[in-house]
């Protein structure tokens, strides 16, 4: 088949280097003219594992290209996959849908042939009905047809989320798009997964609920791991025993300093304000997107405790920036209200991560950046872990303890064993569990 992918952002570029690996051609456009550039020459604009192999061997291989030019890309195609950004609106929180509408007017004038258009942008309930009469107002003498076939890809390891997904779903309203989407996803290829036929409205509200529920589970074990602390229980044994149950599942059920990124903040709002807008009230996704809120900055105090409370004038050594492991992306990252935090308390804040530090520079001008883990912690007066890279795993805590100033490890990622990290003589400060330090109130009572 031959498809066109607009956007050539995370989505895009990891959906058409997999249809292009799974045997379709696969034009990927986008209106960043040096981005283009680099990707011709198979140089990645994110950081990815195994995309840039997978789109070079595909761009010489000759199925997958990159161009500026929608109505060279759209000749002849089967089909155009709609993956531009939906940010909120700074205004009010709803998700921005002007980059979507204005691929759906180019697509009205350019397409050369029958043409599905699929969704695959993360898009409020009724986006797929307004792209449908973007491309019908034009009057053309084709036929169009809109899907929602909603991605639900992880940052890190999304090429292994896009090749063996859960499911694929397919909101449609007629047969010859759901026949052409079907021939797009290779039988062969996707040998075993459920393909999960719906109406385009469902497909479009199941994948802002998957998203909200699974904010939701993390929101959760975050407060039962405040609970733990408290009572002195484990959150590591309380969520393996609650996630045995088959109805609950052990999958993110990891505490940490609240959730972040591009998709779950920016769908959490977006779906709560749809459902306003239909007089619809979903509390606890209102709740959830409260409570992660506070949360983030509250972590900052855990830090303050640790250092007995004050951190004024105090070097704190952060490791990790990103939103989580295995990622460039710095969006939403819980590091930034935590690193401000501190700083409006006070302390100066050096960082280090393998990956966003680029990304991060941007964000906060005022940190200073340092280009090695250990060295990050020459002199501090205490070390934060803000993201469970495994790099962070593996570091000799011994070799750690021997640069810092004060031995106090702050670990928001729950990713180190206690007995190690007293055993390198450090104090430690961990989420959900018996902290070696001297006892601190939990956070959410500590930040009222
Ligand atoms: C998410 C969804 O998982 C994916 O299906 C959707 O298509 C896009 O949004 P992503 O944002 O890449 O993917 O990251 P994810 O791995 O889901 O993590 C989101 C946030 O939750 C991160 O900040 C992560 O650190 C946090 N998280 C995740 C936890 O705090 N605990 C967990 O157990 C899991």
């Amino acid at each position: 088949m031959k498809i066109v992918i607009i956007g050539s952002g995370y989505v895009g570029l990891v959906a058409g280097a997999c249809f292009a690996e799974t045997g379709n051609e696969v034009v990927c456009v986008d209106n960043n003219e040096a981005k283009i550039e680099r990707l011709r020459k198979g140089i990645m604009p994110i950081y990815e594992p195994g995309l840039d192999v997978l789109v070079k061997t595909n761009l010489a291989a000759g199925r997958l290209s990159f161009t500026q030019d929608l109505s060279e890309a759209v000749r002849d195609a089967d089909a155009a996959f709609i993956a531009v950004g939906t940010p909120p609106r700074a205004t009010d929180g709803h998700a921005d849908m002007k980059y979507v509408y204005a691929v759906a007017r180019s697509l009205a004038e350019k397409a050369t042939g029958d043409l599905v258009v699929v969704n695959k942008s993360t898009v409020p309930v009724g986006t797929g009905d307004e792209v449908e009469r973007i491309l019908r107002a034009a009057g053309r003498d084709i036929r169009f047809s809109v899907v929602s076939n909603p991605e639900f890809l992880r940052e890190g390891v999304a090429i292994n989320d896009f090749m063996r997904p859960d499911r694929i779903v397919i909101g449609s309203e007629d047969e010859w798009a759901r026949e052409i989407i079907s021939r797009i996803y290779d039988a062969g290829a996707f040998e075993g997964v459920p393909i999960l036929q719906t109406s385009r409205r469902s497909a479009e509200l199941l994948k802002y609920a998957a998203n909200a529920f699974l904010a939701m589970k993390i929101t959760f074990i975050n407060e039962i791991a405040d609970l733990c602390e408290a009572v002195g229980g484990d959150v590591r044994d309380v969520a393996h025993g609650i996630g045995l149950d088959s109805r609950i599942g052990e999958k993110f059920l990891n505490a940490g300093p609240g959730y972040g990124g591009s998709c779950f903040p920016k769908d959490t709002l977006a779906i709560s304000k749809t459902a306003r807008d239909y007089r619809v009230q979903l509390r606890t996704v209102e709740t959830v997107i409260q409570v992660n809120e506070h949360r983030k900055r509250a972590m900052a105090l855990r830090v303050v405790d640790a250092c007995n409370g004050n951190v004024r004038g105090k070097t704190i050594a952060v490791l990790g920036l990103a939103f989580k492991a295995d990622t460039d992306d710095m969006r939403d990252s819980p590091a930034i209200p935590v690193i401000q935090a501190l700083q409006d308390f006070g302390a100066i804040v050096r960082a280090y991560d393998p990956e966003a530090m680029d990304n991060a520079r941007a964000i906060l001008g005022n940190v200073e950046y340092v280009n090695d883990p250990y060295d990050v912690a020459n002199g501090a007066d205490a070390v934060v872990v803000l993201t469970e890279w495994s790099a962070f795993r593996d570091l000799n805590l011994q070799k750690l303890r021997s640069r810092v100033r004060l031995p106090l490890l702050v670990d928001l990622r729950n990713i180190y064993d206690e007995e190690a990290v007293t055993e390198a003589g450090f104090e430690y400060w961990c989420i959900g569990r018996k902290n070696t330090g001297a006892p601190i109130l939990s956070q959410s009572l500590a930040a009222e």
